[in-house]
């Protein structure tokens, strides 16, 4: 068998540990390794390359993809998927690593359906949001991102009379929101998967503010759609001067922690141990309280993710 590695959808550091360590596990089976470039836009336009020691040297640090990555709506056409095909044939490629989160595993659902692929999806994603694991690639060091900024931004605001609102990615999901707030400090988080509700927490803060509090960190997740509202609370409510900082893609880069590092070993070789074992792998490797093991796409892409339990009940901890 030959494999393959793709990295598609958002990137998420701790992607290029796992094309390294790919590339020699590859070797040390003594397979070949291949790379996909440009997610599955390359994999329709044959950006196909065999993959050596070089290419991966000095990369285990770096965040992003070496690979690059891609949100492809070609993919979505079956010529497309046919000409993916045929590139990865004439490759002799017949499994696939899909560095990625629950839409692409679906798009490799259907491509291996309609032809002889097999793959093995490893969820990677900021946003800790993929159904039926506990860790996704990236996130440990998007939280060390998030945890830098608002130590700084905490340093500013202690020395002025100021609320700070932060902005926090997780597209849909307030995990991010939530364990950063947990870990800073913060007054206030706000998640989509809670109605935000100021009159629990107002009077208090006012009178906090009354008696000597001089600065508020809010943290708001992009999935709550409520930057604005809650801007508008702490400065006409609360009676602070705001600022907002949105922290954006910075989120997403960096360098992998240690943690992200060592699940991308432990993601990668599980997950091609499982390809050459069975030739319809078609499974995503996952982490749950402390062991891995493999899942059907459709308990992945088919069911939303939801955030645990005591970690919306720990928003209720700041009132
Ligand atoms: O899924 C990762 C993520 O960074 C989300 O947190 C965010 O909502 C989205 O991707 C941003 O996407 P893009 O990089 O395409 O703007």
């Amino acid at each position: 068998m030959a494999m393959a590695i793709i990295c598609s959808g958002g990137d998420a550091p701790g992607m290029n540990p796992a094309i390294k360590k790919f590339v020699d596990y590859a070797f040390k089976l003594g397979e070949k390794p291949y790379f996909i470039y440009d997610g599955l836009e390359g994999l329709i336009d044959n950006k196909i390359k065999e993959a050596t020691h070089h290419d991966v040297a000095g990369i285990v640090h770096i965040g992003g993809t070496i690979l690059r990555s891609s949100r492809s709506k070609r993919f979505f056409d079956p010529a497309f998927r046919k000409q993916a095909f045929d590139n990865l044939n004439a490759h002799g490629i017949n499994g696939v690593i899909v560095l990625g989160g629950d839409g692409s595993f679906r798009a490799f659902e259907v491509f291996s359906s309609e032809y002889p692929i097999s793959f093995v999806g490893v969820p990677s994603t900021i946003d800790n949001d993929i159904n039926g694991t506990q860790y996704c690639l990236g996130v440990d060091t998007s939280l060390n991102v998030i945890r830098d900024a608002l130590d700084k931004i905490r340093d500013t605001a202690a020395s002025f009379n100021r609320a700070f609102l932060v902005e926090v990615m997780g597209r849909d999901c307030g995990y991010l929101a939530v364990v950063s707030a947990m870990i800073s400090g913060a007054e206030v988080c706000v998640i989509p998967e809670v109605p935000f509700e100021p009159q629990r927490i107002e009077a208090r803060l006012k009178d906090e503010v009354a008696h000597g509090r001089n600065y508020i960190l809010a943290i708001v997740s992009e999935g709550a759609k409520k930057t604005r509202e809650v801007f508008d609370w702490l400065q006409d409510n609360i009676g602070l001067e705001t600022r907002v900082s949105i922290l954006g893609h910075i989120q997403r880069g960096g360098n992998p922690t240690v943690y992200d590092r060592l699940m991308a070993f432990e993601f990668v070789v599980r997950g091609m141990d499982y390809l050459r074992q069975n030739a319809h792998a078609n499974k995503v490797v996952v982490f749950n309280n402390g062991e891995y093991s493999f899942i059907d796409i459709k308990e992945v892409a088919g069911k939303r993710y939801q955030l645990p339990q005591h970690y919306i009940d720990a928003i209720s901890y700041l009132d």
